[in-house]
């Protein structure tokens, strides 16, 4: 049926699988079954070494290594470099990896392997979407790691559904987790993204799976994040940074330094931002460039910000820096394409725009690091000592916070110039004007 008989939706009806269930089992005095509760100081966790998997980004966002038995999920757009990802982490694993892939060609997968110049005899690609015969293989060659490359190409006898349905996704998934939870082979699984950024398939997909990633990036630049937004074995905020060279992806270890320019002429418009992502300190440089409107309604874009957020700090500055914006075009860049989700760039945000629309540099050797608020005032934001130790590291010399923010030791050769409103930012920063 392609019509739902009560709501009258089009294709919004699911097949499922009916589990036959005895009659006979139903009761609980008849219930045999071994399975007891178990206090949970007497529970061991021995079991759960953790594979490191010689890729350190990828090791810290799952928390210290794959967990044996653990299903992940990698989702990101296409051609942002996942298939890439994971054959790198198959060709450096010193274990058994059984590589599917029911996207690809044996040669394509070879193909890449020598574009990224590695070789493993441990490593088997299959070509193969048919869930039972991937199951076979696997019990044949006993891996001790499973990738899948993507789960929406698969499909199970089961049911009669073709793949990428929602039923085949979640068929397909749940045969695979109670394969990994009997047999203690972690799976590492590609999923396609819908238009919204979501992964495709039904929601309950996500919660399945124990870890849930996010391979994302500017196509357009060479730098990629790996966001955790689900871990069941650790936290959700840390994040891997990757660059896509000719020769696939590679880590990298120092972000701050890579991320803002040496430029030792100093332009307006540019300010540096110290966030933190998860536990890492991170310096990023944000630049904008604010020119008169030509058209009647004036553009703001943005990349690796949210425009949103942009047009708030804007509607901040036009009521408490009596600042005129209504009448500019406003595009804001973060180097590198990448996304931060810290409110700590807050301040950089806006002291690139004022910058940029005064014509005014900010002197050499400066950071920022606060959160704005719908009033005006600067807020004060956590780690603020690690941010200071970066900052001081790669040798800036004052570093603009909050009023509130309490800093205690700070090095000598770094300054906290604070300031509790824009407007006293504004005066002070940009004094010339007046
Ligand atoms: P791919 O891993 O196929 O992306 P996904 O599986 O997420 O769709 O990566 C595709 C892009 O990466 C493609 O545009 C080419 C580029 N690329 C490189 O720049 N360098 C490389 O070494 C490789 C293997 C790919
Ligand atoms: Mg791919």
């Amino acid at each position: 049926m392609g019509q739902c008989n009560s709501c009258k939706e089009w294709n919004t009806l699911a097949e499922e699988v009916i589990q036959s269930t005895k009659n006979e089992d139903f009761g609980l005095l008849k219930n045999q079954s071994n399975n007891k509760p178990k206090q949970i100081s007497k529970i061991s966790t021995d079991d759960t070494t953790r594979i490191n998997l010689s890729d350190k980004e990828l090791n810290r966002v799952l928390g210290g290594g794959l967990v044996p038995g653990s299903v992940v999920l990698i989702g990101g757009e296409p051609g942002i470099g996942k298939s890439t990802l994971l054959l790198q982490i198959s060709l450096n694993l010193k274990l058994k990896v059984l590589y599917v892939t029911g996207e690809e060609s044996l040669q394509q997968i070879k193909l890449r392997s020598n574009r990224i110049n590695s070789d493993s005899n441990e490593c088997y690609v299959f070509n193969e979407t048919n869930v039972e015969s991937i199951t076979n293989q696997i019990n044949k060659i006993n891996p001790d790691l499973v990738v899948i490359d993507s789960i929406q190409t698969l499909h199970t006898n089961i049911l009669a559904s073709s793949p990428g349905s929602v039923s085949q996704i979640k068929e397909s998934t749940s045969c695979f987790l109670n394969f990994a939870k009997k047999t203690s082979i972690p799976f590492l699984i590609v999923g396609h993204i819908t238009k919204d950024g979501g992964i495709a398939g039904p929601k309950v997909l996500e919660h399945m799976v124990d870890v849930v990633l996010h391979f994302e990036g500017d196509k357009n630049h060479i730098y990629r994040i790996l966001r955790s937004k689900k871990n069941r074995y650790g936290s959700t905020s840390e994040i891997g940074i990757y660059e896509m060279l000719s020769s696939g992806l590679n880590q990298i270890k120092n972000p701050s330094e890579l991320l803002i320019s040496n430029n030792k002429e100093i332009l307006s418009g540019n300010a540096i931002a110290a966030t933190i992502e998860g536990i890492r300190p991170i310096m990023i440089e944000v630049q904008a460039l604010v020119s008169s409107a030509v058209y009647g309604t004036p553009q703001r874009s943005t990349t690796g910000f949210n425009i949103k957020r942009l047009n708030m700090l804007l509607a901040v500055l036009e009521k408490k820096a009596g600042f005129n914006l209504g009448k500019k075009d406003v595009f804001l860049n973060i180097t590198g394409g990448i996304k931060i989700e810290d409110p700590a760039i807050d301040l950089a945000v806006i002291s690139s725009i004022l910058s940029s629309n005064f014509n005014i540099p900010i002197p050499n050797g400066m950071c920022f690091a606060a959160e704005i608020g719908l009033s005006g005032e600067l807020r004060n934001i956590p780690k603020i000592d690690q941010r200071i130790n970066e900052a001081e590291k790669l040798g800036f010399k004052y570093i603009v916070l909050a009023k509130s923010t309490k800093t205690l030791n700070i090095p000598k050769s770094i300054k906290a110039l604070k300031f509790s409103k824009v407007e006293e930012l504004m005066k002070n920063l940009f004094k010339e004007l007046d």
